[in-house]
């Protein structure tokens, strides 16, 4: 019915002279595919490795300077893009657990931003949400104790309303998490069989980013070509029978299923929040908005091969029919021989049965369970250091992407049964096929703070700045009432 209401209303606006979009989507029924179309010729960019000092006190210090720039995204020098510390992107953070960590940020914008740390444990008070804006030409400072095993995280900004149109832009990173666990025969030579992979969907209106959304999308704006790091048309090349790829789709609403051209597997080892238990070969690697992976790609010398991303059999309205070509790697003649270890990590399960608490959230429209977003509003008091089952339902046709902050979860099942291989590791992100349940478990440690709310949201960046999104509170202990603002 909606989606009939929807194609009405695009056929209207084109009466309307809606123009050259309008018409394209009525000619191509809203499907891009760039299988085969792309060129292949720029070298991928790789994220620098962001500099630090260590103080005195342990502290590992970084700097990120929220600014506009020019970049050069394939549409000529002069595109107009937002990045951290450069003109699109950021650098890569990169810390160990156990360490301090502080990051500065400047924002040099003309408009509010704040800095989320995704997927990483720390203090409400500096988890960067949209209660904490960092007005335009003013600094702040976030610190804390990385205490997590290591992982791919990302940062990138929160603010209310304009989240969707500042990653757009350009503003997004990498955080990458290390620790002493990590399995020897890892690929680990970051940039060169190490590699970041930060995959996003763009349009353009002649040189300059296209912000208009594609007609009837449900999700917001989806982009006809793909960058990865910021490159249009990347190619790596490869010197390593084993290539390790860390995806990140940092795009703002789009999901994608990552398959080789040639068919061979994707060797999953490492899900949002770390490493899985044992590497799991798979043909196909599905990511929503925020979520993360690791896969190893096994290459011979000499070869090409393409990484790409297949329909996702999703509505048109939520790009599902759309396929491309995302990244090129060209082995080298020679390449030096790796092997995967059979045993990545150690994941302790959760237990359900010793859940303090149970609760329910249902995504539907732009709501959970029937709310918007209200700052004021409590949607969750936690105790803390207890565990809770969340159960999660997308109770609507549209694809939703729930994310939590604060925590990395466990995924106890999906539509009752037990999960996939690939939502066996820990997740801070997961993707909410329509009309499906979901149950997670979290541990809430560490931190409690009865005056300032963490978020939890659909990570479709337009769902979330119309609203798709609530708060809950740890508190120390039972009874504790959380005191918002108060501090
Ligand atoms: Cu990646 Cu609340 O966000
Ligand atoms: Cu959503």
């Amino acid at each position: 019915m909606r989606k009939w209401l929807l194609g009405g209303l695009g056929l209207l606006l084109l009466l309307c002279g809606g123009g050259v979009a309008a018409v394209v989507w009525l000619v191509s029924g809203t499907a891009v595919d760039t299988v085969g179309k792309v060129a292949f010729d720029r070298p991928l960019k790789i994220p620098p490795l962001a500099p630090s000092t260590v103080g005195a006190d342990g502290t590992r210090v970084f700097d990120l300077t929220a600014q506009p720039g020019a970049s050069d995204l394939g549409h000529g020098a002069n595109t107009r893009t937002w990045g951290y510390n450069g003109s699109y992107l950021g650098p890569t953070l990169r810390a160990a657990r156990g360490e301090r960590v502080a990051v500065n940020v400047h924002n040099r914008l003309n408009e509010p931003t704040t800095v989320h740390w995704h997927g990483m444990h720390l203090p409400a008070k500096v988890d960067g949400g949209p209660h904490h804006p960092i007005p335009p030409g003013s600094d702040y400072q976030a610190a804390w104790t990385v205490d997590q095993p290591a992982a791919t995280l990302w940062y990138h900004p929160h603010p209310s309303d304009r989240t969707e149109r500042q990653v757009y832009r350009g503003l997004a990173g990498l955080f990458i998490l290390d620790d002493d666990q990590q399995p020897a025969g890892l690929p680990h030579e970051y940039g060169v069989d190490d590699v970041p992979v930060v995959v996003q969907d763009k349009g353009f209106d002649g040189d300059q980013l296209s912000m208009s959304d594609r007609f009837g999308s449900d999700v917001g704006i989806l982009g006809d070509e793909i960058l990865v790091n910021g490159t249009r048309g990347p190619f790596l090349d490869v010197r390593t029978t084993l290539v390790r790829l860390r995806l990140l789709n940092a795009s703002t609403a789009r999901v994608y299923d990552f398959t080789m051209s040639d068919g061979r597997p994707l060797t999953m080892i490492g899900t949002d929040g770390g490493l899985l238990a044992a590497p799991y070969r798979t043909d196909h690697v599905r990511l929503s908005v925020g979520e993360r992976a690791e896969v190893v790609v096994a290459m011979r010398p000499g070869e090409r091969v393409e990484l790409r991303s297949r329909a996702t059999g999703l509505g048109r309205f939520h790009g599902g029919r759309d396929s491309f070509d995302v990244l090129q790697l060209r082995a080298a003649g020679d390449l030096k021989a790796g092997t995967l270890p059979e045993k990545l990590a150690d994941i302790q399960r959760l237990d359900p049965k010793l859940a303090a608490q149970r609760r329910t959230f249902t995504f539907q429209g732009r709501d959970i369970n029937d709310d918007g977003m209200d700052m004021d509003r409590v949607d969750a008091v936690v105790v803390k250091d207890t565990t809770e089952v969340w159960n999660v339902a997308n109770g609507h046709d549209t694809p939703h992407s729930f994310h939590i902050h604060d925590v990395q979860f466990q995924v106890l099942s999906v539509d009752g049964a037990a999960p996939p291989p690939e939502l066996g590791g820990w997740k801070d992100t997961l993707f909410l096929q329509p009309g499906r349940r979901y149950s997670v478990i979290a541990a809430f440690a560490d931190y409690a703070d009865p005056t300032t709310a963490y978020m939890f949201h659909c990570h479709v960046l337009r769902h979330e700045d119309e609203g798709m999104m609530g708060q809950f509170v740890v508190v120390e202990r039972e009874g504790d009432k959380p005191r918002l603002g108060h501090n």
